[in-house]
């Protein structure tokens, strides 16, 4: 549209980043940006990144420096380019950032997104902004109503809503209680009005996202809080949504009523991520996890005894400060006890101001990548195992996307897996049973059975 700044939009790090951007794009599109996928057409550009480990701070430095260039190249053909940071480092870097890429216009915090318009106005007048402020209002009141436009990546079939933010967990490796603050759960209605508007769009799948989103105690209708739990049983009531899920859980909040809901919400997914981290009890202690190996497993056994289908993903960090060959092998143990259908592990990552960051015994570097590869490697095996049994299964199938090949949707297993299958694009937003024919490591391919 002629007279619209063009916005560009990068992002880093876990799903509630991914949220967080689409609900950017909507609160700048108030003030004049459409998306566009062309950084180098951007008038503004946004890096929306994670503080997590290490690596991802380098690459949005690395990134920066990128963007600089292009800055220049376009300040010669007398183009204006503002570059604002946000999420994470953001918040935990502030002002630092300016300092270290003085070509950044604004720094802005989770917290601070319902100002985005205001914040660009000033920014574009020559302020440098760094807001990184904790209000407490809850800025998803102030943020407008989702639009879900596709170019942020969500598909309109399936979408995330943040319900609770933030975490007290204290786990002695994780830099989230510093970014991210203290554990606030939405409250129910504004998570059901929200849930609606995306359903009356078209969205049939659901992930409610946290950092720790089975601690969810929202604010009910009749004053009193309410577990995750019963907000899925509200959400569930939605007419013409189909499908829920959840992350990321913590096994110490997997109360009874959530693990009871696997077997009586009908719309809940048989999916679970529930991060373990590792398998030795003396590392778990010295992670703050508050729970042991044992407990982990026997949180798995009741999961699977209420949803014996159910399929388990997991987080798993190598490498922690200390560890130890044995340590590290018990943690193998688990990963071989519970059979795991995906998982995402990482080498320990020291973050500054983390209590895990100034213990001795940091692990030499070649060790934990030694490590972290004999665990991917029995991790890939499971999940292609996985996989490979799923062959002459029918799943229903919510189609999500076309596919890179001609004639072809892909959509998602009731167990996350992207399923490919040639179908006609009128299926797109749609479930339909599947007959799945082949497995690849990850990911399946199948025929439509019906329409
Ligand atoms: N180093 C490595 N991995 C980390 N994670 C969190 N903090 C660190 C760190 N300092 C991993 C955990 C968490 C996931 C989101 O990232 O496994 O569950
Ligand atoms: Fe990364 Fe955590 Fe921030 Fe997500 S919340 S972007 S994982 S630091």
């Amino acid at each position: 549209m002629a007279g619209h700044k063009k916005l560009y939009v990068k992002t880093f790090g876990c799903q509630m980043n991914v949220y967080d951007s689409e609900r950017m794009g909507e609160a700048l599109a108030t003030a004049g940006y459409v998306a566009s996928d062309d950084i180098t057409d951007a008038e503004l550009i946004v890096l929306n990144t994670c503080h997590i480990r290490e690596k991802a701070v380098e690459k949005v430095y690395s990134d920066l420096g990128r963007i600089h260039q292009l800055k220049q190249q376009r300040a010669d053909q007398g183009l204006e380019t503002l570059i604002a940071v946000t999420g994470c480092v953001a918040q935990a870097e502030g002002a630092e950032i300016i300092a270290r890429a003085p070509q950044v216009g604004l720094v802005v915090g989770p917290q601070s997104y319902h100002r985005l318009p205001d914040l660009v106005t000033k920014a574009l007048a020559g302020q440098k902004i760094v807001d990184t402020e904790f209000p407490d209002e809850d800025k998803f009141t102030k943020l407008p109503e989702r639009t879900l436009s596709p170019s942020t990546g969500n598909g309109p079939a399936a979408a995330f809503l943040t319900v609770q933010e933030g975490c007290d967990k204290f786990c002695t490796f994780c830099v989230v209680p510093y970014t991210r603050g203290m554990e606030l759960s939405r409250p129910v209605a504004l998570v059901e009005a929200e849930a609606r508007r995306l359903v009356q769009r078209g969205v049939r799948e659901l992930t409610l996202l946290g950092q720790n989103v089975n601690a969810y105690h929202g604010e009910g209708p009749d004053g009193r809080s309410q577990s995750l739990a019963q907000l899925m049983e509200r959400l569930a009531g939605i007419d013409g949504l189909e499908r829920l899920r959840y992350m990321t859980s913590h096994p110490r909040d997997m109360g009874d009523d959530l693990i009871a809901a696997h077997r009586d919400n009908p719309k809940l997914m048989p999916y679970l991520h529930l991060p373990f981290q590792a398998g030795s009890d003396r590392i778990l202690a010295a992670m703050n996890r508050k729970h042991t190996a044992a407990d982990y497993l026997r949180l798995v056994e009741r999961i699977r005894t209420q949803r014996p289908d159910i399929a388990l993903s997991t987080d798993i960090i190598v490498g922690f400060p200390g560890e130890t060959d044995a340590e590290f092998e018990a943690t193998l143990d688990v990963v071989r006890t519970v059979g795991f259908a995906q998982a995402y592990s990482f080498k320990y990552s020291a973050r500054t101001g983390t209590p895990a960051a100034s213990l001795g015994a940091q692990i030499d570097p070649d060790i934990a990548n030694d490590r972290l590869q004999r665990l991917q490697l029995l991790l890939g095996e499971q999940q292609a195992s996985f996989n490979a049994d799923c062959v002459g299964k029918v799943f229903p199938v919510l189609f999500e996307r076309v596919g890179r090949r001609e004639g072809q949707l892909v959509g998602r297993s009731p167990y996350l897996q992207p399923v490919h299958a040639t179908a006609e694009p009128s299926l797109l937003g749609q479930i339909i049973p599947v007959s799945i024919s082949s497995a690849r490591p990850r990911s399946l391919a199948g025929e439509v059975l019906a329409a």
